[in-house]
């Protein structure tokens, strides 16, 4: 991976050509992000395993799965199975958050853990340097194209110091109006894994628009 990620949220894809809209992301990057939302946890019901199987056949892109739902620990495998390379869940979401990262790693997945704008940083920390990713929402979950929240920088900047002084190499992604004007404020309060829904595929050329992303995280 190089230092900073850019991951198209297919959240915002034209969903009638979602194989088209998956290749044209394709050329300019090997992560797609695939927000999975039940209507419990949040406020809003996107897709689910067999949307995820159908579209592995199409690409070879890491499937980075965002759960968004009430039970994630009924669902690590059916997603693990239908081709999910990392599978996030929420803190508030689990009873025991060691357990349901020792269920992802059993099944050979990579394990992200993340966390909603409202619940103290502070719950995640102590799991942060045992994940792979720590998911930190900049917006409230359950849709796109909203206002980036200012306060997520404060939480990148925690998580940011938790890893590096556990020497760590957790990635520290961000999810929530990550555009070219936040995109290099969130890479600069320590986030390396950049999700972009909106920003990616309200443009008519979705490649591009990740490579300028990239350059404005890198700026
Ligand atoms: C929101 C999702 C995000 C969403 C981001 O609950 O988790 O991944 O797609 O969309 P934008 O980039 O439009 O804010
Ligand atoms: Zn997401």
């Amino acid at each position: 991976m190089s230092d900073v990620v850019i991951a198209p949220s297919i959240l915002a894809a034209d969903f009638g050509h979602l194989y088209e809209e998956i290749k044209k992301v394709e050329a300019a990057t090997s992560f797609l992000h695939i927000d999975v939302m039940d209507g419990h946890y949040v406020p809003n019901i996107t897709f689910g395993v067999p949307v995820v199987e159908s579209i592995r056949k199409g690409t070879n892109m890491v499937f980075d799965v965002h759960l968004m739902v009430t039970n994630p620990m009924d669902f690590f495998e059916p997603f693990a199975k239908a081709g999910a390379d990392m599978l996030t869940f929420h803190v508030e979401t689990v009873d025991d958050p060691v357990e349901a990262i020792g269920k992802v790693r059993k099944l050979g997945k990579r394990v992200g853990i993340s966390i909603h704008p409202d619940t103290p940083i502070e719950k995640v920390l102590p799991y942060a340097p045992m994940c792979d990713l720590v998911l930190i929402m900049s917006v409230r979950p359950g849709f796109g194209g909203q206002h980036f929240m200012e306060e997520a920088l404060a939480r990148i900047a925690a998580v940011r110091k938790v890893i590096d002084e556990a020497v760590s190499d957790t990635i520290i992604s961000v999810d929530g109006g990550i555009c070219d004007k936040t995109a290099p404020r969130v890479v600069s309060a320590g986030a390396n894994y950049l999700v972009a829904g909106s920003a990616v595929f309200s443009k008519d050329d979705h490649a591009a628009a990740v490579r300028e992303l990239l350059s404005c995280a890198l700026s």
